[in-house]
C-alpha cells in the first residue's frame, strides 16, 4: 500500500515536473507491438503486447509512435471469466485497459505488418487507423512480435510471414533511413531462424526467445484465474526486467544478459549489430524516469520460480488447454484419453503428409531421414521456402488452425535445400489437397 501511494506521487510529481518545451529526446521512439495469433488458447500472445504497450506509454513513448497489431477476440472472448480484461500475470493488472490497437480482426496480417514497418500508408489506406511508421534517420525503432513461429517463419492470425517478407521489409527500412537503430525482440518457437545472418551494418539488434532448433516456452499456464497460459517465459522476463530496473541507466546488453539468465526453458539468442547493447534500454523503451521498486530478492525468486513452474512448451499448449476444458466439462477419463489420442494422431498424419511429400519430390532415400529429422541452421533458398510453407498453409493445412505444422516448416527447408525449386512441392500439395484443407489441429 505504502509503495504504491508512493509510486503514485513520485509518477504524478515527476511528470508535472517534466519541461513543457518539446524535449526532443522524449520522442525518438517508435514502437511497432503485433500479437499473430488469435483464439482463445492463444491468450498469451495478446497479453504480452498489451502488457508492453502500457510498459512504453509508461516510460513516455508517445501513444502516436506506438503502432499496435492484435486480433482483439481475447478480452470480450465469450469464454473470458474476467470479461473485458486480460492479464499477464496470476492476480496481476489489468492490461487490456487503454491499450490503443491500430489493427484488429482480419487487418492482423502480413501484408498490413510489412505496409507498417515500411511506412506505407496507402498500402494500408482503409485498413484499421492506417498508421505506419514515420520514423526518422534519427529515431530509434522498437518492434516486439509475440506468437507461433517455424524455421524461417511466424505466425498470423491468417497467413504466415516468412523469413524473406520479414528481410525484405527490414532491408527497406534501413535503405530508406528509417531508423537510427533498431531493437527486435522475438517471442517465438525457432525464433532463432528468423535473423541468422543479419548484417551488422543495418544497426539491427535481435534478441529472440529460442535458438534457431527450440520451443519457446508459455508460461503462468497453472494459474488458478481459470485462464489459458497467461505469457510467454522470455515476454514476461524482459517485461519484469524494465520494470524493476531504471531503464535510463540500464544498458540494452545488460538488460539482455539478465533475459538470457533468466530464461531456462530455452535459449535466448542474439543477433545483428551489437553496438545496440551499449545504448540505455530507455533509449527504446522510452526515457520518462519511473519509480523502480527497491529490489526485494524473495519476491523476485516468487516471480521466477512461478514463471519457471508454470511453463509449457508452446507446442503442447493446445493439447494441455484442450484436456483441461474437457476435463472442466466433466469429460469422462476414457474419452479425455481418446481424444488425446486423435490429437495427436492427426500430429503424425500431418508429419507422414510431409514425409510423403518428401518422398514425391525428393526420391533419394537416403535423404528422406535427414529432411524429416533436421532442424536448418541457416536456409539458403528463401524463395522456395517462402513459396512452399505458404502453399501448404494455403491449401493443405492453415497454420492458425495447426500450431503443429510450425514444427514441419523445418522439413519443407531441408526439401527445399535439396530440390531447389518450389515447383514439385507446390504441385504435390495442390495435387493431394485439392479438395481443400486436410488438417486441422485445433479444436
Ligand atoms: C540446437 O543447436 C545447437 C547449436 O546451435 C546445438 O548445440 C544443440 O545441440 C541443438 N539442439 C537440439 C535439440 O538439436
Amino acid at each position: 500500500m505504502r509503495l504504491s501511494l508512493l509510486v503514485l506521487f513520485f509518477v504524478f510529481g515527476f511528470s508535472a515536473c517534466r519541461p513543457n518545451n518539446d524535449d526532443s529526446k522524449l520522442e525518438n521512439i517508435w514502437a511497432v507491438l503485433i500479437a499473430g495469433s488469435n483464439g482463445w488458447y492463444n491468450y498469451r500472445h495478446q497479453s504480452d503486447i498489451s502488457h508492453a504497450y502500457h510498459i512504453l506509454l509508461k516510460h513516455g513513448v508517445l501513444p502516436e509512435k506506438i503502432i499496435v497489431l492484435m486480433y482483439d477476440d481475447i478480452a470480450h472472448n465469450p469464454q473470458n471469466p474476467f470479461m473485458g480484461k486480460i492479464f499477464n500475470k496470476p492476480h496481476g493488472n489489468d492490461v487490456y485497459e487503454g491499450v490503443k490497437i491500430d489493427y484488429r480482426g482480419e487487418n492482423v496480417n502480413s501484408e498490413v505488418f510489412l505496409n507498417v514497418l515500411k511506412g506505407d500508408a496507402e498500402g494500408n489506406a482503409g485498413k484499421g487507423t492506417a498508421r505506419v511508421l514515420k520514423s526518422k534517420p534519427n529515431e530509434n525503432v522498437f518492434i516486439y512480435y509475440a506468437d507461433h513461429g517455424g524455421t524461417d517463419v511466424l505466425g498470423m492470425p491468417e497467413g504466415l510471414l516468412s523469413r524473406k517478407d520479414l528481410n525484405e521489409a527490414l532491408y527497406h527500412m534501413y535503405e530508406n533511413n528509417m531508423y537510427k537503430k533498431l531493437l527486435f525482440y522475438l517471442e517465438a518457437c525457432e525464433s532463432g531462424s528468423m535473423f541468422e545472418g543479419l548484417s551488422p551494418k543495418m544497426n539491427i539488434y535481435a534478441i529472440t526467445a529460442s535458438r534457431h532448433n527450440e520451443s519457446s516456452w508459455a508460461t503462468f499456464c497453472d494459474n488458478d484465474m481459470n485462464l489459458p497460459c497467461l505469457g510467454d517465459e522470455f515476454s514476461v522476463n524482459w517485461m519484469h526486467n524494465t520494470e524493476f530496473h531504471d531503464i535510463l541507466s540500464e544498458t540494452v546488453g545488460v538488460q539482455v544478459d539478465d533475459v538470457v539468465t533468466t530464461t531456462k526453458k530455452s535459449h535466448v539468442c542474439q543477433f545483428g549489430n551489437t553496438v545496440v547493447r551499449n545504448d540505455m534500454v530507455s533509449d527504446y523503451q522510452g526515457k520518462e524516469a519511473q519509480l523502480v521498486p527497491p529490489q526485494n530478492i524473495e519476491l523476485e525468486s516468487v516471480f521466477f520460480d512461478e514463471v519457471q513452474s508454470s511453463a509449457i512448451d508452446s507446442r503442447q499448449v493446445p493439447l494441455v488447454m484442450a484436456e483441461r476444458t474437457l476435463r472442466r466439462l466433466g469429460a469422462s477419463p476414457e474419452l479425455v484419453a481418446s481424444k488425446m489420442t486423435r490429437y495427436i494422431e492427426k500430429r503424425a498424419e500431418m508429419t507422414e503428409f510431409i514425409h510423403q511429400t518428401a518422398q514425391t519430390v525428393a526420391p533419394q532415400s537416403g535423404l528422406i531421414k535427414h529432411v524429416m529429422t533436421k532442424i536448418p541452421k541457416r536456409i539458403t533458398q528463401l524463395d522456395c521456402h517462402d513459396e512452399a510453407i505458404k502453399a501448404f498453409d494455403r491449401y493443405c493445412a492453415p497454420f492458425d488452425r495447426n500450431p503443429f505444422a510450425f514444427k514441419l516448416s523445418a522439413a519443407i527447408a531441408n526439401l527445399c535445400e535439396i530440390i531447389r525449386d518450389s515447383e514439385p512441392i507446390l504441385a504435390h500439395f495442390n495435387k493431394e489437397c485439392s479438395e481443400g484443407p486436410i488438417f486441422y489441429d485445433v479444436l
